[in-house]
């Protein structure tokens, strides 16, 4: 199993260590695992004046699986589009064909008390968000500036959907309902968008090869104020890239901390990259200071979705919820009466806990 590492920028080096020292600890134990890491995102622009530099994209093209920390930082905000860290992701998404984003929000039973929420609204939460990955408006063409009729200088984007492209997230939304609650709703902006009104109607006709499945559809405005009001009337939901992006980041904070949720993208062989969902948190880099257990957790994901090693995952995240259940909290999920640890702590007390 050759796992490609690029662990990025801010506090992605961190935290990537951790899930790093994880593997090793299981490669002592005989997980047969290769490591090699790249250059990636604001690092790729440093050391090749380009976030996705061409020996990083292939060593992601020939590994079994990739591992990424996160991108972007302030010193590269000003850069042209083309060498902005966000498009070292975007672009590893594209080339790689990683079309399916799987992101949960689970709840940990440890952390309900660092949930914004009430214990009762999100105790026992455990939703699926299926994001396409690789359409719409992120990708669409054209895009860019112009002058309008007026002369007014404006912006614009486009956002389209193909048959084929909604079939193929639909199919994944729509079996991973069927080995968890069997319920999927399909968020979009049907009432507004016409994009929307063919995704809805694909996905419909979709769901005739699964019966099994209750399917229901959400606009996109309720989907989010139902997250908060009732997030446990959702098992799977499957939407499109952009609303994907924003309801993920939402439900990520439902169970306590961004920094708790793992994520896999997965292409149609399930070849995959898997990532923290959260951001490079420029603010807390190179402190000692970021939750790694999202990285951790998606290294779990990758042993089970890439490699099939169902085994191997179990460990790592029954690692994870034993150093919960023994009080160790990162700064972002810690609470009085836990115990506080850094990073490299926390990563030491996931190997201590294999
Ligand atoms: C995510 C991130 C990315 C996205 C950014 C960094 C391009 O927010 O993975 O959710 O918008 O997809
Ligand atoms: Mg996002």
């Amino acid at each position: 199993m050759k796992v490609a590492i690029l662990a990025g920028d801010g506090i992605g080096p961190e935290i990537v260590a951790q899930a790093v020292k994880v593997l090793k600890a299981l490669a002592r134990d005989g997980l047969k695992i290769e490591l090699e890491e790249a250059p990636f995102g604001g690092a790729g622009v440093d050391a090749h004046g380009d976030p996705l530099p061409e020996p990083s994209l292939k060593l992601a093209k020939a590994a079994d699986a990739v591992i990424c920390g996160a991108v972007g930082g302030p010193r590269y905000d000003a850069l042209p589009r083309p060498q902005r860290p966000e498009q070292g992701i975007l672009r590893i998404r594209k080339e790689l064909g990683l079309f399916a984003n799987l992101r949960p929000a689970l709840m940990f039973p440890e952390l309900v008390g660092a949930s914004s929420l009430k214990p009762e609204v999100v105790s026992g939460l455990d939703i699926l968000i299926v994001r396409e990955l690789t359409g719409d408006i992120y990708f669409g063409e054209p895009r860019g500036r112009r002058s309008n009729a007026r002369g007014e200088r404006e912006g614009y984007d486009t956002m389209h959907y193909s048959e084929p492209e909604i079939r193929r997230i639909a199919e994944v939304g729509f079996q991973a309902a069927l080995k968890r609650n069997k319920k999927l709703c399909s968020v979009d902006k049907e009432n507004v968008l016409e994009t929307s009104r063919f995704w809805r109607e694909v996905v419909n006709d979709a769901a005739k090869q699964f019966p099994q499945v209750a399917v229901s559809h959400m606009y996109v405005d309720n989907a989010a104020m139902q997250l908060v009001r009732a997030p446990k009337q959702f098992d799977v939901i499957v939407t499109g890239n952009l609303f994907g992006d924003i309801l993920s980041d939402e439900a990520s904070m439902l169970t306590g901390s961004i920094g708790m949720l793992p994520s896999a993208s997965l292409d149609a062989a399930g070849k995959g990259l898997y990532e923290p969902i959260h951001g490079s948190a420029p603010d807390i880099a190179g402190r000692d200071m970021a939750n790694p257990l999202a990285t951790i957790l998606s290294s779990a994901m990758m042993l089970r979705y890439t490699f099939n090693q169902d085994e191997w995952a179990y460990r790592i995240e029954a690692a994870v919820k034993q150093v919960l259940a023994q009080g160790y909290r990162t700064a972002d999920i810690h609470e009085p009466g836990t115990r506080k640890v850094g990073t490299r702590e926390m990563g030491d007390a996931v190997v201590a806990a294999l």
